[in-house]
């Protein structure tokens, strides 16, 4: 091997071992910097014959443009690690995980009417259900609550467009209205029967749906569920509904002790009124007296106002929180879950 192909050599190895661009250009000055080697050679060139500075200068310049064309391979090596090291650094994973098919579940609230109105039907009781949005007329005064009585306080709601300036729609604040929608219907079907003094059958009915007031903290929401029952015969008395109710209370919560208390209370629309409340007898709300439904004898004003003689026919009715029921049957603290739509919430009732 020459002395100059042994210079190719070393340069090559020298830029082999240059780690960072740097370390090259200091390799590069070198052998190809102003005091380099191949400047050097070329200086010496200088004592030389012209034949032999020709054929020397010539092979000099081959040895300069190899090692020039080491130098620039390895540069563009350097340069590629670099760029690729920083890309690896920078790497960014855009791809998301394939889109997966949930399996979905009642809300635990339908679930509970599905439960109410399973109970209530094996025990006679139809299903109804009627507009959220109502008239004044149906919300409160059919049902014994005139303009200006005290008891519409108490069901601050949200009045909608309809209806007149003085009785506007409104979202219905209970689904006691659908006592009186539902009785009109079922009479105006036996209207005739009952002209000519025959026997009608007995109205049977719940009716569970949305209603509104505006209240809103951890056990109140603005939108909540009631369900409402209805019982009007011409033999019927407290102790059907006391009957009737606590069957289904014990049932809902399948819990045979259950011990219910009803407790003197007011609503315009019955009269005796009661609130009713629970007590169970084990478990981790054992001993605490829970207020679920208000109920009492339908007032004789309403009666009438169902297109019916009081004289003739007595009723009672009970007004529901499936909400409230919900709440104590799965141990939920705050009734606000129920609306939030968090999947981790819902999904444990799938
Ligand atoms: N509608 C009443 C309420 O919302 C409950 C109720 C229904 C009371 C039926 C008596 C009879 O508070």
């Amino acid at each position: 091997m020459n002395e100059l192909d042994a210079l190719v050599d070393s340069a090559r190895a020298a830029f082999a071992q240059a780690a960072t661009p740097t370390d090259l250009e200091n390799a590069k000055a070198q052998y190809l910097g102003k005091s380099g080697r191949i400047t050097e050679l070329m200086k010496g060139m200088a004592a030389l014959p012209v034949e032999e500075k020709k054929t020397r200068g010539a092979a000099i310049n081959v040895a300069k443009q190899a090692i020039e064309a080491a130098l620039t391979e390895r540069r563009q090596a350097l340069a590629d690690a670099e760029l690729e090291a920083q890309l690896k650094a920078e790497a960014l994973d855009v791809s998301l995980p394939g889109r997966q098919r949930g399996q979905g579940g009642l809300h635990p609230v339908s679930l509970t009417l599905e439960r109410i109105e399973v109970i209530f039907g094996s025990q006679g009781f139809e299903v109804a259900e009627g507009p959220e949005i109502e008239s004044d007329w149906f919300n409160f005064t059919a049902l014994n609550t005139p303009e200006d009585h005290p008891a519409r306080s108490m069901h601050d709601t949200f009045y909608v467009e309809g209806g007149s300036a003085k009785a506007p729609n409104l979202l219905r604040t209970h689904t006691s209205p659908m006592q009186i929608r539902h009785a009109v219907q079922h009479v105006k079907r036996y209207r005739a029967a009952l002209d000519a003094g025959q026997p009608m059958p007995e109205i049977r009915v719940i009716a569970p749906g949305r209603t509104y007031r505006v209240d809103s903290d951890a056990t109140h929401s603005p939108m909540f569920h009631q369900c409402e029952g209805l019982w009007i015969g011409e033999n019927v008395s407290f102790k059907d509904l006391k009957v009737v109710f606590t069957d289904f209370c014990r049932t809902f919560f399948e819990s045979d002790d259950l011990v219910l208390r009803f407790r003197p209370s007011f609503f315009p629309f019955t009269e005796p009124s009661a609130e009713i409340d629970i007590q169970f007898q084990s478990g981790p709300l054992a001993g605490r007296w829970l207020e679920v439904a208000g109920s009492g004898q339908v007032h004789p004003n309403v009666v009438r106002n169902m297109g019916l003689d009081p004289e003739r026919f007595i009723g009672f009715a009970f007004g529901m929180g499936p909400d409230r029921l919900t709440m104590l049957r799965y141990g939920v603290n705050d009734l606000r879950l129920f609306f939030d739509g968090d999947v981790r919430f819902l999904s444990q009732f799938r």
